[in-house]
């Protein structure tokens, strides 16, 4: 198949596009770095010419409240636009479980209003919704730095390897369309307190993590069923203590 993957020099858009290629398909990889811009529209006509599927694994450079809004709001009326003149029959995007349950959160809210585009789009669709990936990891203990300490609540994720995360989209993005959502997780679920602590400690970064029932996860808060994954989730099969172990 002819397949195109906007964010293609990203974590998962480099994985999606060495996957995709190593099962024969032919793939372009594009981005602002070879000239592709969803938000403003440069060169998507040319990348999308002759596509038949089009993988969206782009992410905001900002995550400000109103400038992540304006990147996938933008972004995706570019792309969906631009699916439909070429004759796209498939549009795969990636997403985050549980976006929805977590409105206080500017990012989460754009990740919901790129759903509903394609949801309401011209274009046959899949929509994957991911958890936190692995790397992500040290980026959630970052955030939440006060000083030498790490407050976080106890409130469980389910995160997976990126790995794992390309593996699903490239095999969803060679089926047919879903016009629909589904789920993808690692294989365990464990306190984001406990969780952050095994990362930094695995690092040998002397951060302490603290366990604060009320702390926030990007500004908002979260509960026990926020950022898992609902029942029949594809599961990803590395787990955090292999990842660790290959020196992420
Ligand atoms: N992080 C997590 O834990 C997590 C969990 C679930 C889902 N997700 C979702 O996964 C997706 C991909 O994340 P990632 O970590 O792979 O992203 P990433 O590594 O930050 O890569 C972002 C990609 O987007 C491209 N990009 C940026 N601005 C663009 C624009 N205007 N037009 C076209 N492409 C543009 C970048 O291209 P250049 O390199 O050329 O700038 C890069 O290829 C995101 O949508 C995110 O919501 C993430």
């Amino acid at each position: 198949m002819n397949i195109v993957i906007i964010g293609g020099s990203g974590l998962i858009g480099k994985q999606l596009t060495i996957l995709l290629r190593q099962t024969g398909h032919t793939v372009t990889a594009a981005s602002p770095s070879s000239g592709v811009n969803a938000v403003t529209g440069e060169g998507l006509s040319e990348a999308l010419e002759g596509a038949q599927v089009v993988v969206d694994v782009t992410n905001s450079p900002s995550f400000d409240d109103e400038a992540v809004m304006h990147f996938f709001r933008a972004s995706t009326q570019n792309l969906l636009a631009a699916c439909a003149r070429a004759g796209v029959s498939h549009f795969v995007a990636l997403s985050v479980v549980g976006s929805e349950r977590l409105p206080e959160s500017g990012y989460f809210r754009a990740k919901v209003a790129q759903e509903a585009l394609i949801k309401a789009g011209p274009v046959p669709y899949t929509l994957v919704r991911a958890t936190q990936f692995f790397e992500f990891l040290m980026s959630v203990a970052h955030v939440g730095t006060v000083g030498n300490t790490v407050p976080l609540p106890s409130a469980p994720l389910q995160p997976i390897a990126a790995a794992d995360v390309a593996a699903a989209l490239a095999d969803v993005a060679v089926q047919v369309p879903l016009n629909g959502t589904c789920e993808v997780a690692g294989p365990q679920a464990l306190p984001l307190d406990a969780l952050i602590r095994r990362v930094l400690q695995a690092r040998q970064d002397p951060r302490e993590v603290v366990s604060e029932a009320n702390a926030l996860y990007f500004g908002t808060r979260i509960d026990e069923r926020s950022l898992v994954p609902g029942p029949g989730a594809r599961i990803g099969p590395t787990t955090l203590a292999k990842w660790l172990a290959n020196g992420y």
